[in-house]
């Protein structure tokens, strides 16, 4: 506590007094009964309260929640990502003082999630509080994280404010791209992958790409614009491939060398080892794949799998952009998957760069857990 971790896990907790509501916020006292702050209160979760403030001075003050998003939109604004593009994450949980609150804007809609108990305690004063700063043309709850099941609470979406249409069209770096933030994967679009999506942008002339996980070609566009030969977009969920369709041509790509493929990555890989095809620029960005300490082992498999077959058919020189999602899944571990692919698969590979999430998707030091997005910019030869 004294560290200023937010998270206090139910074997830490010596007793309750009372009977809070769930997601109330209470103090949290020392063993010597020195107040240490106040969190809120999650009695189905292994995470029993999450911290809101510090210190004996810590009593919630009635604006809290309004100040904390004033404060994290300042700090987005302070990052210039406004410049960059009109879809950004405003609040991420815990990195923001906000414990289970994520607050996406796409131009002028809002998609919020409510993920735990305290989240939802504080339901009417968070669409307050984002009516008031970012006055949104509508806002769209999608509480449908799986984590709620965590916190003893039922998925939840739909509108809390104004009308919000089907899709939504933002721009990303120059480019445009269809949201969908009803049906759509978390509130609609990675965000977390911008500035990662640059960086394959300007690698990109005249090379044949291998866009795995495509989700809805957001790094095969920019692949394009970058002035790639060829981009394959695999995925299995046909209705990104479709919205895919949609996004080449909403930034006239249609006849672009772009080519859809639903299909498992897993296998497409092993085809085309077979088919001896070879790709200059391979991407793979696979949903999490460890969601549990119970997991991690088929994590572990199933990275170095895709690693391991991704390495086998890039040209000598190639480029491979891997990534994870799965916050269990540590930079190191993760290192230390790539690099035993490399040695199954046979090749020297060069670490070029360290990828992370987005600037606006930071994490506070005190939160080390904030960071869950790691890849691997690699040569391999
Ligand atoms: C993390 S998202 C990719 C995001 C994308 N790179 C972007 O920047 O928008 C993972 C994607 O993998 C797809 N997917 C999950 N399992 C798959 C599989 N075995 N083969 C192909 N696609 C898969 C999901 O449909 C989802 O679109």
């Amino acid at each position: 506590m004294l560290k200023r971790h937010p998270w206090i896990f139910s074997g830490a907790i010596d007793r309750i007094e009372g009977r809070p509501a769930p997601g109330e916020p209470i103090w949290v006292l020392s063993s010597r009964g020195e107040p240490l702050g106040m969190g809120c209160y999650s009695p189905s979760s292994q995470i029993r309260i999450r911290m809101l403030t510090f210190g004996e001075d810590g009593e919630i003050e009635p604006d809290l929640i309004l100040y904390r998003l004033q404060k994290a939109l300042r700090t987005r604004i302070s990052m210039n990502i406004q410049e960059k593009s009109n879809a950004y994450r405003v609040v991420n949980s815990e990195c923001d003082g906000l414990p289970g609150l994520i607050i996406d804007q796409y131009g002028d809609y809002v998609v919020c999630q409510f993920l735990t108990a305290g989240a939802e305690f504080f339901r009417q004063e968070i669409i307050e509080a984002i009516k008031k700063t970012l006055s949104p043309r509508g806002i769209w709850e999608r509480s449908d994280a799986r984590v709620r099941e965590k916190e003893g609470l039922e998925k939840r979406c739909g509108p809390l404010y104004g009308d919000v249409p089907e899709r939504v069209k933002i721009q990303e770096q120059g480019l445009y791209f269809w949201v969908d933030i009803k049906q759509g994967h978390k509130t609609g679009f990675y965000l977390d992958q911008r500035e990662n999506r640059s960086i394959v942008r300007a690698f990109s002339r005249g090379k044949k790409v291998l866009n795995c996980f495509s989700y809805t070609g957001a790094f095969g566009i920019y692949s394009l614009k970058g002035g790639a030969r060829e981009v394959i977009n695999v995925d299995i969920s046909p209705k990104a491939l479709e919205l895919l369709q949609a996004n080449l041509k909403l930034n006239g790509l249609e006849g672009a060398p772009s080519y859809p493929l639903k299909k498992n990555v897993f296998h497409l890989l092993r085809e085309l080892y077979a088919r001896e095809e070879n790709f200059d620029i391979i991407i793979l960005d696979p949903p999490k794949f460890v969601s549990g300490k119970k997991n991690i082992q088929g994590g572990i498999r199933g990275y170095k799998e895709l690693n391991y077959s991704a390495m086998r058919i890039l040209r000598p020189g190639g480029l491979l952009f891997t990534f994870s999602c799965s916050g269990l899944i540590e930079e190191e571990l993760f290192k230390s998957i790539v690099y035993s692919s490399a040695l199954d698969a046979g090749k020297e590979v060069l670490v070029l760069k360290s990828l992370s999430q987005a600037m606006d998707h930071f994490y506070p030091m005190t939160f080390p857990e904030g960071k869950y997005l790691k890849g691997l910019m690699l040569r391999v030869i």
